[in-house]
């Protein structure tokens, strides 16, 4: 009987590996979309790289968990100063801000919004991915 068994575990197994392999993969294209996404939408301002330098906006490797306005080779302007003293990034802030930054900081010198859920949780999910 023990035959038998093997005989049905095995395909559970071999399908059990294959998916593991394919979610693999999966995982890196959705980052390689979510790192070009990110890409088009905010290099021309900002860097992603560790200690990169300040484009028109301030670098933003390791940005979940940092203070706002916190980039000391980078001078922001008094709306986003005011608006966001105190704050510390994490996603549902990025969230907010990536949907509409003048409704989080009025006056920000950043001016986007992304109506598409989708696009900003992957651009949150790169940006998440640098530390
Ligand atoms: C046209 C230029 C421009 C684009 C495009 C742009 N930003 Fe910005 N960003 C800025 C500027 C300028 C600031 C500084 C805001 C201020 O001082 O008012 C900023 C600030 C930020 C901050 C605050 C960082 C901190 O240190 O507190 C985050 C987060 C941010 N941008 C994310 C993004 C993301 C993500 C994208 C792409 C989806 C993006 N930005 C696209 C210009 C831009």
């Amino acid at each position: 009987m023990t035959h038998l068994k093997f005989f049905l575990r095995a395909p559970a197994l071999l399908a059990m590996a294959a998916s593991f392999a394919l979610t693999g993969s999966a995982l890196a294209d959705d980052l390689a979309l979510a790192q070009k996404l990110a890409t088009n939408h905010c290099a021309v301002c900002h860097t992603f790289d560790k200690g990169g330098p300040p484009g028109q906006g301030p670098n933003l490797f390791g940005l979940l968990g940092r203070k706002a306005a916190s980039e000391t080779n980078f001078t922001y302007s008094d709306g986003f100063t005011k608006a966001m003293a105190g704050k510390v990034w994490d996603e549902p802030m990025l969230d907010a801000w990536l949907t509409d930054a003048q409704s989080v900081a009025p006056g920000s010198a950043m001016v986007y919004s992304q109506d598409d859920p989708a696009k900003r949780q992957k651009i949150i999910s790169y940006i998440k991915s640098l530390h």
